[in-house]
């Protein structure tokens, strides 16, 4: 094993350096503060691996993404969601039998406790539904008592399977319940994304078949958000489960970390500013003036990612389905042709050229939302739809893991030192 070597203050220590599968070197600090009295200041944990694991892997230089091994564009092609789910918590893709088994459970759990109903009552009209959403999905560790620890084997198979099964019928009922139409039940006879699309727009007196075009391309967006290893929200399901909390409280966790503009609340963020370009008059060019400007708050949504210093793999495949599926649909819209142009812009502008900001995920996907007649405040819903089961395979990857810890970063304290209490009266006005 090769060892890098540290000196610090006439001390000199060892540590090894760990090589991943595809190459990825790192330093072991497990025993930093031990050995040398140091801990590692990372904020934002931009150089710090927080695990090791073998879910997903990314090559943020070459706009690489692979989950367990196998490319992001060969899935996108081939696969559906499902499967792409048992790949990502499983680790293999589903032999038919398996694949024909997990379906069969997956469809028998898509009903919520007619309790659960009564929560949605409680919401404001106007609450926010990945608020509704991640209150819901936290309820259903109430609901469930005896799925809920995280070292039992079958806790943990049934708690999967009915958040897989459920989290599209909590979801539709949480947008029905802005608009205050009733709920629609889900029908076990569709496949998952169009059971979702009809639960969202069928009402008791007019049916809903989903377009099969909508219904797949739904199911590719679903894909290409499944997982993408340590990104916020992930981490967060890590760190809330390495309490030993349980499955459904830490995916709660995690849809509340995604909901933030500088996460999964990105592609609600990027048509909300495509739109007020439309009704600005279209001025593509003053927008990207704003954004680059320090003294404006602006950010080009849409553009930019931690680890992607190219073009994010999965935006080069929602460009192409963008065009495919508006075609297909035939729907005309202003926003994609503002999109291309801020993209051709950008693309151009050495400011986003010097900084490595290229589009990412959310640049076109909310374009196809709209396509799809998603209204736009579930399309970070539809995000934590997608992202579901990277967060049960990594919530599963921790709970298993031999070097298991509970996550408790260390922190460099800069507050003021050797104060003292002062008696109310002695305080200075
Ligand atoms: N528009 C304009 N400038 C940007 C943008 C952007 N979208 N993104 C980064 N920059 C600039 C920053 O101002 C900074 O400039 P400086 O060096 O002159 O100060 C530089 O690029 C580096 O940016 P950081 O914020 O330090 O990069 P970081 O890796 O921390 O952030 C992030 C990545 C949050 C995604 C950022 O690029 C961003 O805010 N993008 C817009 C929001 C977005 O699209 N989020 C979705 C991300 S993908 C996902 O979560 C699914």
């Amino acid at each position: 094993m090769q060892k890098a070597l540290l000196k610090w203050n006439g001390q000199e220590a060892e540590f090894p350096v760990l090589e991943g599968t595809e190459g990825e070197m790192a330093i072991d600090f497990t025993k930093l503060r031990q050995q040398v009295g140091l801990v590692s200041f990372d904020p934002g944990y931009g150089n710090t691996a927080s695990c090791k694991s073998a879910i997903t892997f990314i090559d943020g230089e070459k706009g690489i993404l692979k989950y367990r091994g196998i490319p992001i564009e060969e899935l996108a092609e081939k696969a559906t969601f499902l499967e792409t789910a048992y790949l990502l918590i499983w680790g293999k893709l589903p032999e038919p039998a398996e694949l024909k088994g997990f379906l069969r459970q997956i469809t028998a759990h898509t009903l919520l406790h007619e309790d659960v109903k009564r929560f949605y009552t409680g919401f404001p009209k106007d609450a926010h539904p990945m608020a509704v959403c991640s209150a819901v999905v936290a309820a259903l560790s109430a609901f469930y008592p005896e799925l809920l620890d995280p070292r039992g084997a079958e806790a943990e198979h049934g708690a999967i399977i009915r958040l897989l099964a459920k989290f599209p019928t909590i979801a539709a009922f949480s947008y029905k319940h802005s608009i205050g139409q009733p709920f629609i039940y889900p029908d076990n006879k569709l496949d998952y994304t169009s059971n979702f699309l009809r639960m969202m727009f069928a009402t008791p007196c007019e049916d809903y078949r989903p377009d099969p075009v909508a219904a797949r391309t739904l199911d590719l967006l679903l894909i290409l958000h499944a997982d993408h290893e340590q990104n916020c929200s992930t981490s967060t399901v890590r760190l809330v489960g390495s309490s030993l909390s349980n499955l459904f409280a830490s995916i709660s966790a995690g849809i509340n970390a995604l909901w933030g503009p500088l996460h999964g609340g990105a592609n609600q963020k990027v048509l909300e500013m495509l739109e007020s370009i439309e009704k600005g008059g279209g001025s593509v060019e003053a927008f990207v003036e704003k954004a680059k400007s320090k003294n404006d708050t602006a950010r080009l949504m849409g553009f930019g990612h931690r680890v992607y210093k190219n073009y994010d793999p999965r935006a080069k495949i929602i460009r192409k389905a963008c065009y495919e599926v508006l075609n297909k649909l035939g729907v005309r819209t202003k926003l994609l042709e503002i999109a291309v142009k801020l993209e051709e812009i950008a693309l151009k502008d050495d400011y986003f050229l010097s900084r490595r900001l290229y589009p990412n995920v959310d640049f076109y996907s909310g374009i196809i939302y709209q396509a799809l007649e998603i209204p736009i405040n579930m399309f970070t819903v539809l995000f934590a739809m997608g992202r579901l089961p990277g967060w049960i395979a990594h919530w599963d990857e921790l709970q298993k893991d031999p070097d298991f810890k509970i996550g408790r970063p260390r922190q460099i304290f800069v507050g003021p030192t050797g104060k003292h209490y002062l008696p109310i009266g002695q305080r200075k006005q």
